[in-house]
């Protein structure tokens, strides 16, 4: 589906740049994805060891990558070029719609940075990918996620009950989305 010069994958913003992920970035994602009050309210585990960490990137990311059914961003923080966390958006081609998913290092969070990068990738969904909606959920009780999507101009569509289940405890989900055009009345 991705099929857009190398060139155009890294956004920039006035504080981050968003690039491609390599295996040299595994120490710098294990250093926060190892963190377990930063996998609270994700899907997956926190690293435990950097291991994890090559699984995630060898599985998940490069193979994203390789079936161009959308990107994943590391977030580089331009002051001290260190790579702070990850921005992705997933796309479902038949429906010409993306999620997104992030997670940035706890050292960074309420600086505005993930809205930022959030931001950029939803300008790139819809620009680059040519998406007609881009969408973003959180757990319910994640408040930060929930500020992230509202400020990147997303609207909340609803509470989906007991929509994922985490540890055989489900969750209520907010989903929140963007359309290309404006919204169509609802007749
Ligand atoms: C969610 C996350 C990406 C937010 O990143 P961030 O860079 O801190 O986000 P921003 O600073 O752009 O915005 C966060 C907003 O949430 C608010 N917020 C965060 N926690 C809050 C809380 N417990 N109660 C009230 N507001 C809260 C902040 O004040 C800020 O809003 P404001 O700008 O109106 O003050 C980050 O916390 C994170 O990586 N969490 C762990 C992974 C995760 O949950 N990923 C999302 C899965 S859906």
């Amino acid at each position: 589906m991705l099929d857009i010069p190398e060139q155009f994958l890294t956004l920039n913003t006035p504080r981050l740049t968003l690039r491609k992920l390599a295996i040299a970035d595994a120490e710098e994602i294990f250093a926060y994805a190892r963190d377990p009050q930063l996998t609270t309210y994700t899907l997956w585990e926190p690293h435990r060891s950097i291991d994890d960490t090559y699984d995630y990137l060898n599985n998940n990311v490069f193979e994203l990558y390789r079936s161009g059914q959308g990107m994943d961003w590391g977030i580089i923080l331009k002051e001290n070029g260190k790579l702070i966390g990850t921005c992705g958006l997933y796309a479902k081609p038949i429906h010409q719609r993306a999620e997104l998913g992030y997670a940035l290092s706890r050292d960074y969070w309420g600086q505005g940075l993930m809205t930022e990068a959030v931001k950029a990738a939803i300008a790139f969904g819809f620009h680059v990918m040519r998406s007609q909606r881009i969408q973003g959920c959180c757990a319910a009780e994640n408040i930060g996620s929930a500020r992230v999507l509202e400020k990147s101009g997303m609207q909340f569509e609803g509470v989906l009950r007991n929509y994922i289940v985490k540890k055989d405890q489900p969750w209520d989900v907010k989903m929140y989305a963007i359309t290309a055009l404006p919204n169509k009345e609802m007749t």
